[in-house]
């Protein structure tokens, strides 16, 4: 188990001595506690906080304050796991200096050691830049779910030819540009491993495979704090929300048959105490 702060160094040792990095998303204090010490490598606050934890319907609308917010609580449960906030959408597409200020605010603001930005293409000289001025970056590529509507929707990416070399020189482009990471999600597992073996960066997938140089998922996901729709791509690991919800259902009835609270949750005093109290009271 790793047990040093895990740095860029580390990672980068990792993908050479064919070491598997493992991610998963966190989005508050006590979860972050919970995978940093069950010796997760990388601890991700993605802006899925906010279909996962904000209850938004997709990722649109969750705002760089947000996440800032839920970064900071997580930095404060972290020993030595790498921990990335993830950028939002619009905060790095209206101008290079204004994804450049956005994305030294994880690190100012939050503690972020790295920040995560989606897509290729023009994305690749924004990353130039945010590297250019100090600041780890992660790419991610395939399917991009703040694009996901100009992709086709929630659809694996890179199935034909074509398209699987555009995210192959995406990968390449933002390898140049000096990302040290790439998360690759939902294509073919034969590209996911293509991919990785032909870059130098260490590259995590979801939905990508299992020849990928490790793996992210969703923490609500892999130990099943819902029970609803899940992707292919999701193994649960628990089903921690069944046992969530007959815990509270467990509390509603005791409170409700007057069962709890119990002597022993109850603070107590002396007859002469009680007698005191109750004339003073009257
Ligand atoms: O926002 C997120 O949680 C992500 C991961 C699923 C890679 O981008």
């Amino acid at each position: 188990m790793q047990k040093d702060k895990v740095e860029l160094s580390t990672l980068a040792r990792m993908k050479r001595e064919g070491r598997p990095i493992t991610m998963v998303t966190a989005y508050d204090t006590p979860t972050a506690r919970i995978v940093d010490a069950a010796g997760v490598d990388t601890v991700l606050v993605g802006d899925s906080a906010a279909n996962v934890v904000l209850g938004y319907p997709d990722t649109i609308p969750v705002t760089m304050d947000e996440l800032l917010h839920h970064t900071r609580a997580v930095k404060r449960g972290l020993k030595h796991a790498m921990l990335i906030g993830d950028m939002p959408f619009m905060s790095y597409n209206v101008s290079v200096e204004r994804a450049i200020e956005n994305a030294g605010r994880f690190l100012k603001e939050a503690g972020a050691d790295a920040i995560k930005l989606e897509g290729g293409g023009w994305v690749i000289e924004t990353v130039r830049r945010i590297v250019k001025a100090g600041i780890p970056v992660v790419g991610h590529l395939g399917l991009t779910p703040q694009t996901a509507g100009m992709l086709g929707g929630y659809k694996v990416q890179g199935k034909d030819a074509a398209s699987a070399r555009q995210i192959y020189e995406d990968a390449l482009g933002l390898q140049g540009a000096g990302a040290f990471l790439l998360v690759l999600e939902c294509v073919p597992d034969r590209l996911g491993t293509l991919i990785a073996g032909k870059l130098t960066i260490p590259v995590i997938g979801i939905g990508a495979g299992s020849g990928t140089d490790g793996q992210v998922l969703v923490y609500h996901d892999l130990v099943g704090i819902h029970a609803g729709f899940a992707p292919k791509f999701v193994k649960r690991y628990a089903q921690v929300g069944d046992l969530m919800q007959k815990a509270v259902e467990s509390y509603c009835r005791e409170v409700r048959e007057r069962s709890f609270p119990g002597e022993e949750h109850s603070f107590k005093i002396s007859d002469e105490e009680y007698q005191a109290l109750e004339k003073a009271i009257q």
